[in-house]
């Protein structure tokens, strides 16, 4: 097996923590660079278990089967992925055959989120330059280490850039509780460390700012019942959780003051792929003048496309993810049967909300409007045709 020659231990900063101790969601192995650990999120939020990743079809399980999730996280676990890919394939152009092949592998595990594609270009460019094969090792591990510690800063600045968003609702309402939506798991555990939705309100929270956030549980893998809750307990934000056909009520009786959700897939021209249900929440927070945010660091973007409704893949998920439920009892996990056994079901995973129902972008870079315009300010660098 190649070995890298360029090892980088993994460096911890996080603030996300749980038991009180500092985890972030991937990490090079101490001592071992060729073993990739991850939190297995089937677990969370009753057991917090630490998976080892070695071969490019465990990196691929993992990711299509949600043992990480989330947009950030799937694409630095890919990133990984192909690195890891890389320690057995040959030198000259049959290693690099090899490599593109396993990297086909792991991007067709999920459609919807572009850092998926965007990370695994990143490695893949990186290690072309390397004339053995451990080089390209080493060059793909120092990129997926590169774009890991850059996801976990854009992921802090998009706190930074939140912020104020809440601070003048909190000036607004004189102090009082700030309440916040979310949907899905937008947080650290979607991505490294921070979070994206979640970024501006563990900077809120910190500064001492009531914030008080509304859970969407978000059937049917239940990413906010399990993993929002866990994250935001862990942390001490107060939160309630809620049923997802619960947040319209609430808008309607002046219980939410701001939306902030997550993205998979944001097209240059601000349409918003995001876990299923998000659409409806853009609908009830427009309807009920709730100004609606979507936090996303540059990864995220997929500068190619124009017309979210028609260009974006939706991913089509088991439908026993649907039929099925999946809960804690007597110190295990079970699963129960929901549904009559023979009624059919559908499992979307995700929805496009259209730029006009979003109010802002928080990015990395800062806060924009859900327009190429708004986009092409805060990134002139990238290329446009509209
Ligand atoms: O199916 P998942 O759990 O990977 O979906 C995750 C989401 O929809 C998140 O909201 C999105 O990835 C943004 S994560 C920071």
């Amino acid at each position: 097996m190649n070995q890298p020659f360029v090892q980088r231990t993994f460096r911890t900063f996080a603030t996300m923590k749980i038991n009180g101790q500092h985890y972030r969601t991937i990490w090079v192995k101490p001592g071992d660079a060729t073993t990739i650990q991850i939190i297995d999120q089937r677990h969370l939020p009753h057991q917090v278990i630490i998976e080892d990743l070695r071969s490019t079809d465990e990196f691929a399980r993992a990711i299509r089967d949600m043992h990480v999730r989330g947009a950030p996280l799937i694409g630095s676990t890919a990133a990984y992925g192909l690195y890891i890919s890389t320690l057995s394939a040959p030198g000259g152009q049959e290693g690099l055959a090899v490599i593109r092949e396993r990297m086909e592998v792991l991007r067709a595990t999920r459609p919807t989120a572009i850092d998926l594609q965007n990370a695994t270009e990143r490695v893949w460019l990186a290690l072309q330059s390397g004339q053995s094969a451990a080089e390209r090792s080493a060059l793909a591990l120092a990129e997926a280490n590169a774009l890991t510690e850059e996801s976990v800063d854009h992921c802090r600045q998009i706190g930074e850039h939140g912020l104020p968003l809440i601070e003048t609702i909190s000036r607004q309402k004189g102090d009082k509780t700030v309440n916040i939506l979310t949907h899905c798991n937008a947080g650290w555990i979607a991505c490294i460390d921070h979070g994206t939705a979640t970024s501006p309100i563990y900077a809120a929270h910190d500064k001492g700012i009531d914030v008080h956030v509304w859970v969407d549980e978000t059937r049917p893998r239940n990413q906010g019942a399990r993993l929002t809750a866990f994250e935001l307990l862990e942390h001490g934000v107060p939160h309630t959780v809620i049923t997802d056909n619960a947040g319209g009520h609430l808008m309607q009786h002046d219980q939410v003051d701001l939306v902030i959700v997550g993205s998979d897939r944001t097209t240059r021209t601000g349409d918003v792929a995001n876990k299923i249900g998000t659409y409806l929440k853009a609908l009830a927070a427009y309807d009920n003048s709730v100004p609606f945010y979507v936090a996303l660091p540059h990864s995220s973007f997929d500068w190619t496309l124009e017309d979210g409704l028609e260009d974006i893949p939706i991913e089509e998920r088991d439908p026993n993810e649907v039929k099925r439920i999946r809960g804690w009892a007597d110190g295990k996990y079970q699963e129960v049967l929901l549904t009559p056994e023979d009624s059919p079901a559908a499992n979307f995973g995700f929805d496009v909300t259209p730029a006009r129902l979003v109010t802002g972008l928080i990015t990395e870079r800062g806060v924009c409007s859900a327009s190429a315009s708004g986009i092409r300010s805060l990134y002139p660098e990238k290329e446009y045709t509209v």
